[in-house]
């Protein structure tokens, strides 16, 4: 059975994927800062804060030690503030960048080390057509996942000789409490400028994760898909 770490697992995507994977017949290990809400066979939830260097470490050490490695990480936990520019205070880019950017980081270097080990693993970090549409009233938002976008490209690089993969999915709008306080002129402006014009799906995001994942993906790193057709 592979074991997959999932972070951000108690609501939303993150939940979804955790089901869904537990479904498909993996050992699947998700983290939040709060508590799960809910209980499933060979699904374990650590709560922390994934910009918590330690916990971080200690969560991904117990959990390798606990089921022999980890085959795949999903850096799914993410957040986001809408705000103009002018009146983003720089405590509110900080929040975002821990927990988009340094969680990401901490994630994909403690995991990192335990695939290293067992040479092969499998990262998908979460990007948003945020960044490269350069959505006004998101500049920390987008800066943040722009971060993560060039974190996954570089240590693609860097973990390739161990057998690592590292990409990510880069989701349009999907109706989650994270976008709840975008407008639907908002939503509808963002959706227009998609090839495909639609809301994304949590199934539109597990397929991509399905490929990257898979074994035969093993010549895919660094790349960074855009779902509904935005590059
Ligand atoms: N929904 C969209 O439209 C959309 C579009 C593009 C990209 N994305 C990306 O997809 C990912 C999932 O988003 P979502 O829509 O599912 O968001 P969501 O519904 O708000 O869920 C976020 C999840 O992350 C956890 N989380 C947040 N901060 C955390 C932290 N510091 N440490 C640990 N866990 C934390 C939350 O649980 P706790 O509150 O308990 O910590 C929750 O389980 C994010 O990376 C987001 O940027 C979403």
């Amino acid at each position: 059975m592979e074991t997959m770490v999932i972070t951000g697992t108690r609501k939303g995507i993150g939940r979804y994927l955790a089901e869904y994977y537990v479904g498909k017949g993996y050992n699947v290990i998700g983290c939040s800062r709060s508590a799960a809400d809910y209980e499933l066979e060979n699904y374990e939830h650590y709560e922390l804060d994934v910009a918590d260097e330690k916990a971080v470490g200690k969560m991904v050490r117990s959990v390798a030690r606990d089921h022999g490695g980890i085959d795949i990480l999903l850096n799914n936990a993410g957040i986001a503030s809408m705000n103009h520019f002018l009146l983003t205070p720089l405590s509110t880019v900080e929040r975002i960048f821990a927990t988009n950017v340094f969680g990401t980081f901490n994630f994909c270097r403690e995991v990192g080390k335990a695939m290293a080990k067992q040479r092969y693993g499998r990262i998908v970090n979460f990007a948003t057509v945020a960044a490269p549409l350069k959505l006004e009233g998101e500049a920390a938002y987008a800066a943040s996942k722009a971060a993560v976008a060039n974190l996954t490209q570089l240590i693609a690089k860097e973990l390739a000789e161990f057998n690592i993969t590292v990409n990510a999915v880069g989701p349009t709008p999907v109706a989650t409490d994270l976008i709840r306080g975008v407008s639907d002129d908002k939503i509808d402006d963002l959706i227009n400028t998609q090839a495909i014009k639609r809301m994304g799906e949590y199934r539109d995001i597990s397929n991509v994760t399905d490929f990257l994942i898979q074994k035969e993906s093993d010549f895919i790193t660094g790349q960074v898909i855009y779902l509904g057709g935005v590059s």
